[in-house]
């Protein structure tokens, strides 16, 4: 066979999601005639395909020095990209500036792997261009979001991440399945962001009620218990509602609560008895579009002058309530600030600090 035939069959091959036979063809035709950066490109695209991304980012490196092209640049970094090579990453669209200047296929990615890496300033810079570039990409806000937040621009912050958000309708809450609720459980300790939860609300609470026993605690979502096992020895009394059945197994492992209830907030809140001096909710009420419940029932459930503190993705005002995704919500303090007054709590604190990635509303109330 020619090499052009066995250039043909490869290409034929890949097509066919048959990338190792192409591998092999392709090898055969670079070595009857090497150098061809076309045969190289296709050999280290192939080897992608096949998920052998080192070798084929190597192997296309090699037709970049012999044509210098943006398409290689690019296949070179999708390769990064499924490696989270991120320095990498950076390094490549920094060392080709000059080939893709205004390749808006760079920007989304490359932001991303910036603020990976610590890079806040031109993460924001490349994010604002990929906004502008596509401007209904929703990624690209959530992820410029972050970069300001990192910037401590805080409200801007807040500002990008709400644009892209379509208000709540009052329709129906879609709730999260129990089965996906328990697929969070999986590794849950082990994840850096579901450990800030906790730490955070905790230090939400030092910093604004110092000195102040909790006593009697009540905590929503309890998820595998870690806000209960961080609780100061004055939380005397501690009570967890929890919804997935795999969480609550984890939760009851660590031996901290005396009460764990399996159950479907806001509901199971009529179910429970109080008093309590504290009510605790760390990264849980973004499930939830109506927290009207959620104050009613706290105010029902603390004695005078008992702290309510809890996260929620945040909303612009005069906003109320928005959409994030299927079963998932954001807040506006004018909501939040109009359902406290309503239940009889007042503002001790509402911070912009990292949520889920993107910021969130840190959020200390008192009652009475
Ligand atoms: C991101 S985790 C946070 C867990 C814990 N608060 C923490 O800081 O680690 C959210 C938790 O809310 C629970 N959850 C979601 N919807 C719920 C519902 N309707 N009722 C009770 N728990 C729910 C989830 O199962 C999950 O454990």
């Amino acid at each position: 066979m020619s090499p052009d035939d066995a250039f043909q069959s490869a290409l034929g091959l890949v097509a066919k999601e048959d990338f190792e036979g192409a591998l092999a063809l392709f090898i055969q035709v670079n070595q009857a005639a090497p150098g061809n950066p076309s045969v190289i490109g296709m050999m280290g695209k192939t080897c992608l395909k096949a998920g052998r991304h080192a070798e084929g980012v190597g192997i296309l490196r090699e037709a970049l020095r012999l044509k210098p092209h943006a398409d290689y640049v690019f296949d070179i970094f999708l390769g990064l990209a499924q490696m989270k090579a991120y320095e990498d990453t950076v390094a490549l669209c920094r060392d080709y500036a000059h080939l893709i200047d205004g390749d808006t296929r760079f920007l989304p990615f490359l932001g991303m792997a910036q603020i990976y890496i610590g890079q806040y300033q031109e993460a924001f810079v490349t994010l604002s261009l990929a906004r502008e570039a596509l401007p209904e990409d929703f990624s690209i806000r959530h992820n410029l979001s972050s970069a300001l937040l990192s910037l401590q621009r805080r409200e801007e912050a807040v500002e990008c991440y709400s644009e892209m958000l379509a208000d709540w309708d009052g329709a129906e809450e879609v709730r999260m399945s129990i089965e996906r609720l328990d697929g969070i459980a999986v590794g849950y300790d082990q994840n850096e962001l579901h450990n800030w939860f906790s730490n955070r609300l905790l230090g939400l609470y030092q910093d604004n009620f110092p000195g102040r026993p909790m006593r009697r605690v009540l905590e929503l979502g309890t998820g595998t218990g870690l806000l209960g096992s961080r609780l100061p020895a004055s939380a005397s009394l501690v009570t967890g509602i929890e919804r997935s059945v795999a969480m609550v197994a984890q939760a009851r492992e660590r031996k901290i609560y005396d009460t764990l209830i399996e159950g479907d907030l806001p509901g199971v809140l009529h179910t429970v008895e109080g008093p309590f001096e504290t009510i605790l909710s760390s990264g849980v009420l973004y499930y939830f579009a109506d927290l009207g419940p959620f104050f009613t029932q706290a105010s029902r459930l603390l004695t005078p002058g008992g702290a309510f503190l809890f996260s929620v993705d945040p909303l612009s005002d005069p906003r109320e309530v928005a959409v994030t995704g299927p079963g998932e919500y954001a807040h506006s303090r004018a909501y939040l600030r109009r359902l406290a007054a309503e239940n009889g709590f007042k503002e001790v604190a509402i911070e912009i600090d990292l949520h889920r990635g993107p910021p969130g509303f840190w959020c200390a109330f008192r009652k009475g």
